[in-house]
C-alpha cells in the first residue's frame, strides 16, 4: 500500500513529505522531482511568495545510487524566507513582542474556524498550516507517484479550462497536455492560446482591482488499462477515492469525473460513450474503443481504459487587497480582514498540486492490482494482465 503523509508550516524551516510502500528499483530522476516543484510554483498571478522560494527536493532515506531501495523515503524542502521569521515563528518560547499575529481573521480562509477549533489567539498558526505552501510536500511525493507509474507507462499531466468568466471551448488533445507542460514559461496552462491570453486578462481585472479570481483545471491520466479500482466497496472506488484526493487540496470546491457536470442537464443518448471494438485486418484482437470519454475513464468506479479525466473547480483566493469585512479577535471590534502577501490565480499550480493527488491515487490502486516488491516484478504482473486484456 502506498502511503504519504507531510508535515510543516508555510513559513517554518521546511516542508517534508514521507511516502512509503514504493517497490523498491525505480529509477529517481530528482531534476524531474525538482521541476515538478518548480511547475508549482509558476503561473500568471502568484505572489511575492514564489520569487523568493526556488523549491528544491532534499532526500533524505529510501533512495541509494539513482533508485527506489522500498523503504519509506523522506523529503524536505527547505523554507528560503525562514531567516526572516525565525524570530516571529520560532520552535522554541522566543520573544513574545515579535510573533507577527493574524489579527482579524480573513473570510474564506481558514483562520476563524481553526482559531476557534484549536482555542488560538488568533490565526498564525492557523495559515501556516492551512496554506497552500503544504502543496509542495504533495508535489514532491506526487512526483515519486509518477517516477512509479512511468515504469508502467502510465503519465499524469494537468491544464486550465478555465480562469474566472473564460473557459476553453474545446477538448484538448493529450499532445496539446504534453507540449503547454513542457515549456518553460507558464503562463496560465491553457493549450489554447488565445484562450489563455484572455484568461491573462481576468487575472489582470482582479490584480488592478485588489481582487482575485479562480477557474477550473483538468488533470488527465494517459495510459491506465481497464481494471483499476473497483465497484465492488464503496471505499475502493476510483472515483470516490479520486474526489477526496483533488477535493483535499486548499480552494478546491467541486471535483468532477469527466464530463459529469454537464451529463446532469443531459439525455443519457448523449451522455454514454459507445462501445466499439477495433480488430486489426489480420483478426487479431485489439481494444475495445470509444469515439468519445465523457465518462472521463471510469466506470462503475473502475478505469475503462480511456484516459482518467478529473476536473477541479477553484474558488478565488481569500486574501484579498482589498479585504472583506471581518472582526478583531481582541477587542471584537469591526475592521478590515487581514492581508498578508498572496496570489491573484492559483489555476496552473492547483493542477500540478493535483496531479500529485491524482498520481497518488492511481498509483496506490496500481500498487494494490498489480503488487510486487520491486518495479521489476510490478512490471511483470503489470505486462501479464495487459496480455490477458489484450486476449479478452
Ligand atoms: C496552489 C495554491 C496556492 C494558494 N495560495 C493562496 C494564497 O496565496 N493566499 C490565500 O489566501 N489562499 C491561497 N490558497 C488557498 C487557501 O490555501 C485556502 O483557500 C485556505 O487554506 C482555506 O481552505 P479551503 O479554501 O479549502 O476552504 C492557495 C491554494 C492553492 C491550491
Amino acid at each position: 500500500m502506498i502511503r504519504f503523509s507531510t508535515a510543516g508550516e508555510s513559513h517554518g524551516e521546511a516542508l517534508t513529505a514521507l511516502v512509503s510502500g514504493l517497490p523498491a528499483g525505480v529509477p529517481v530522476d530528482l531534476d524531474f522531482v525538482n521541476r515538478e516543484l518548480w511547475r508549482r510554483q509558476q503561473g500568471y498571478g502568484r505572489g511575492g511568495r514564489m520569487k523568493i522560494e526556488t523549491d528544491k527536493a532534499h532526500v533524505l532515506s529510501g533512495v541509494r545510487h539513482g533508485q527506489t531501495i522500498g523503504a519509506p523515503i523522506a523529503i524536505e524542502i527547505v523554507n528560503r524566507d525562514w531567516k526572516n521569521w525565525e524570530e516571529k515563528l520560532p520552535v522554541g518560547a522566543g520573544d513574545p513582542a515579535k510573533h507577527q499575529a493574524v489579527a482579524s481573521p480573513r473570510p474564506g480562509h481558514a483562520d476563524l474556524a481553526g482559531a476557534l477549533k484549536y482555542n488560538f489567539p488568533d490565526a498564525r498558526y492557523v495559515l501556516e498550516r492551512a496554506s497552500a505552501r503544504e502543496t509542495t510536500s504533495r508535489v514532491a511525493a506526487g512526483a515519486f507517484a509518477k517516477l512509479m507509474l512511468r515504469t508502467l507507462g502510465i503519465e499524469v499531466l494537468s491544464h486550465a479550462i478555465r480562469v474566472g468568466r473564460v473557459e476553453l471551448e474545446r477538448s484538448a488533445a493529450w499532445d496539446e497536455i504534453v507540449a503547454v507542460n513542457a515549456k518553460d514559461e507558464v503562463m496560465l496552462g491553457c493549450v489554447d492560446p488565445a484562450t489563455e491570453a484572455r484568461m491573462k486578462e481576468e487575472v489582470e481585472e482582479a490584480a488592478r482591482t485588489g481582487d482575485t479570481v479562480g477557474g477550473v483545471f483538468e488533470v488527465v491520466v494517459h495510459g491506465v488499462p481497464a481494471g483499476l479500482g473497483t465497484y465492488v466497496n464503496w471505499d475502493e472506488r476510483m472515483d470516490g477515492l479520486l474526489a477526496m484526493a483533488v477535493m483535499s487540496l486548499q480552494a478546491v470546491k467541486a471535483v468532477e469525473i469527466g464530463r459529469g457536470v454537464v451529463a446532469a442537464e443531459t439525455f443519457g443518448s448523449r451522455v454514454h460513450d459507445p462501445i466499439q471494438y477495433a480488430a486489426e485486418p489480420n483478426g487479431q484482437p485489439t481494444r475495445f474503443t470509444r469515439p468519445q470519454n465523457n465518462a472521463g475513464g471510469i466506470e462503475g468506479g473502475v478505469s475503462n481504459g480511456e484516459d482518467i479525466v478529473v476536473r477541479g473547480y477553484l474558488k478565488p483566493i481569500s486574501t484579498l487587497r482589498r479585504p472583506l469585512e471581518s472582526v478583531r479577535f481582541d477587542t471584537r471590534a469591526s475592521t478590515s480582514a487581514s492581508y498578508e502577501r498572496s496570489d491573484i490565480c492559483v489555476v496552473p499550480a492547483a493542477g500540478v498540486a493535483a496531479e500529485a493527488m491524482v498520481a497518488l491515487t492511481i498509483a496506490g490502486l496500481a500498487q494494490q492490482k498489480f503488487g510486487g516488491d520491486s518495479a521489476l516484478e510490478m512490471q511483470r504482473n503489470f505486462a501479464g494482465y495487459i496480455e490477458q486484456i489484450r486476449r479478452y
